[in-house]
């Protein structure tokens, strides 16, 4: 069983009850999220891409807990150059940790930081216990999603539908149809006014290719 607890934007904590994992860490700055940083107690953080509302607070989660960032090289490296440790890995590579697999995927969308380019952007795999979630990280519909959905059973996919930045709505259907999970929930809407949407109305017509959840800041789902 996977405990999947939404904490606004694209930020989630997985959690199997022996391990659990941040994902997109942005607590601080995050209008939805009343987590701090100080509170996440976590056994790896796992980043997408270098832009601020995805790294987050990852460096004060890798030192706090004494963990690694685990993303691709580039933003690995400037996370290690503030101070956290990591876990460097590249698109299409997958890696066996204590807590489970991580598997890199593509991601059209940019990544950069403050200290400027920070490689290319990616989605995750992340295999805890039996059950396998698919992060898609800020992206564009691809048809490669049809990839991952025919190589990954995919318990849960999480799907960002705000638009402007990302695959709205229309795109984020067509996502699930290409990637087949049994259950979607979507991200990175709401917390500003240009990425507005209304995820009912999204889970309403999704309902006939997955069952779509949408859960609040705070809350969580079960994936037995
Ligand atoms: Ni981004
Ligand atoms: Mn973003």
């Amino acid at each position: 069983m996977l405990k999947v607890t939404y904490h606004g934007h694209s930020c989630f904590i997985v959690d199997d009850g022996k391990s659990r994992v941040i994902i997109d860490p942005f607590l601080s700055g995050n209008p939805n999220s009343g987590l701090a940083p100080a509170d996440v107690k976590v056994d790896a953080v796992l980043v997408t891409h270098g832009h601020s509302d995805h790294v987050g607070d990852a460096v004060e989660i890798s030192k706090n807990c004494g963990v690694p960032v685990i993303s691709v090289y580039e933003v690995v490296g400037y996370c290690q150059g503030k101070g956290a440790t990591g876990h460097a890995m590249h698109i299409g590579g997958s890696h066996q940790f204590p807590f489970g697999r991580v598997k890199l995927t593509i991601a059209h969308h940019g990544s950069t930081t403050e200290a400027g380019a920070a490689g290319n952007p990616c989605g995750i795999l992340l295999t805890m216990g039996s059950k396998t979630v698919y992060h898609a990280g800020d992206t564009g519909l691809f048809l490669d999603m049809k990839l991952i959905g025919e190589r990954n059973r995919l318990d849960l996919a999480l799907l960002p539908i705000g638009d402007n930045f990302t695959m709205g709505p229309d795109d984020a259907l067509a996502a699930i149809e290409f990637l087949q999970p049994d259950t979607v929930v979507p991200m990175h809407y709401d917390t500003w006014d240009v990425i507005r949407q209304d995820p009912y109305s999204f889970a309403d017509r999704g309902k006939k290719f997955a069952d779509v959840k949408v859960l609040k800041a705070g809350q969580f789902l079960e994936i037995r």
